[in-house]
């Protein structure tokens, strides 16, 4: 097709073809899914979170569908920054997209030590920090929900590894999450992702114990969708720097509605589970709605929302 429109997008200096990646947890490290889609596609996909040493996870069950959505505690299973390194990368830099490695630890030492072995590494085109993970005991969470711990822990990466873009992962289990965003961008992110999963709970009533071994999960998928587009909205305004939606998107109208309320990229996390393709379908339905619209430019789309007068009560869930 001639004159397609441009849906290349800058997050915080990682040049993408297009705005749209996967969620971290969700996608694997990437290459599990290389049989059902070409991952050169996508913007860019985003690895499962990597600790400085391997991670067993949690005890099962470490998973349980809700009602729109599920429940998860896998505890940030992995095999370590050595074995990534060693093992995965060196085929995930092949691929024609930009990889983001997620990044955990239990104390700012471990996401430092992480960081510095990516520092030199080819084929990473950007960090993402996970300060929002609810399924470990210590880490994680932890500094997410607090400002200066956010502060300080963003501070000690982007000096570990000042020539890799980084992202900061946000948790939705807060009052103020754009104080948690102010407190990241004067430290030093160059983007800000949002929203992580929202702690919940299920109970089996046959034996009354919850059916997660670890008691608690992180909710994700389409119930946290209006949760996630409000912070979304919230943070975009209040920062500078960009902003990668993620939440429950699942159709490329949900991923339309996180462009217009301001993010810059969206990522796909529990949908994947349920269509491995889903990612592509977004990207071709962003492009349609860009040409449909006449926009030549997805940036002509990103924080586009009109607030100045009420719109006609329209559907609030377009997913086919
Ligand atoms: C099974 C599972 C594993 C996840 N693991 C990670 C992880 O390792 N690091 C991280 O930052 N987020 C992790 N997440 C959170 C997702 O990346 C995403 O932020 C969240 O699920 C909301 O998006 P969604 O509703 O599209 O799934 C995980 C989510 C799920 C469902």
């Amino acid at each position: 097709m001639l004159n397609r429109p441009s849906m290349r997008v800058d997050v915080g200096g990682i040049e993408m073809k297009n705005p749209v990646m996967t969620a971290s947890g969700t996608f694997g490290y990437g290459l599990e899914f290389s049989r059902f889609l070409d991952l050169a596609r996508l913007g860019a996909f985003v690895t499962k979170g990597i600790s400085s040493r391997p991670w067993s996870g949690n005890r099962p069950a470490r998973i349980v569908e809700t009602r729109a959505g599920m429940l998860n505690a896998i505890g940030l299973q992995n095999v370590g920054i050595e074995v990534f390194i060693k093992g995965k990368l060196s085929k995930i830099r092949e691929i024609d997209t930009a990889v983001i490695v997620n990044v955990v630890g239990r104390e700012i030492d471990d996401y430092v030590e992480v960081a510095k072995k990516l520092k030199d590494q080819e084929g990473v085109a950007g960090i993402e920090l996970n300060i929002s993970c609810p399924n470990i005991k210590y880490g994680g969470i932890s500094f997410g929900q607090n400002p200066n711990l956010s502060a300080e822990v963003t501070q000690a990466v982007k000096r570990a590894a000042p020539n890799k873009p980084l992202i900061v992962k946000l948790t939705p289990n807060v009052t103020d999450v754009a104080a948690i965003a102010l407190a990241v961008e004067s430290s030093g992110a160059d983007a800000i992702s949002l929203i992580n999963t929202l702690t919940g709970l299920a109970i089996d009533i046959n034996t009354r114990k919850p059916v997660l071994a670890n008691v608690t999960g992180g909710l994700s998928g389409p119930a946290v969708k209006p949760v996630a587009l409000r912070m979304v909205w919230q943070v975009a305004r209040a920062v500078k720097i960009p902003v990668v939606g993620i939440g429950g998107i699942s159709c490329w109208q949900d991923a339309v509605e996180f462009l217009i309320a301001g993010a810059t990229a969206v990522a796909v996390g529990t949908a994947n589970f349920i269509n491995p393709k889903v990612t592509l379908e977004i990207i071709e339905g962003i492009e349609r709605y860009l040409i449909k619209n006449k926009m030549r430019d997805v940036y002509q789309l990103i924080g586009s929302l009109v607030t100045d007068e009420p719109g006609p009560q329209g559907k609030t869930d377009c997913c086919a």
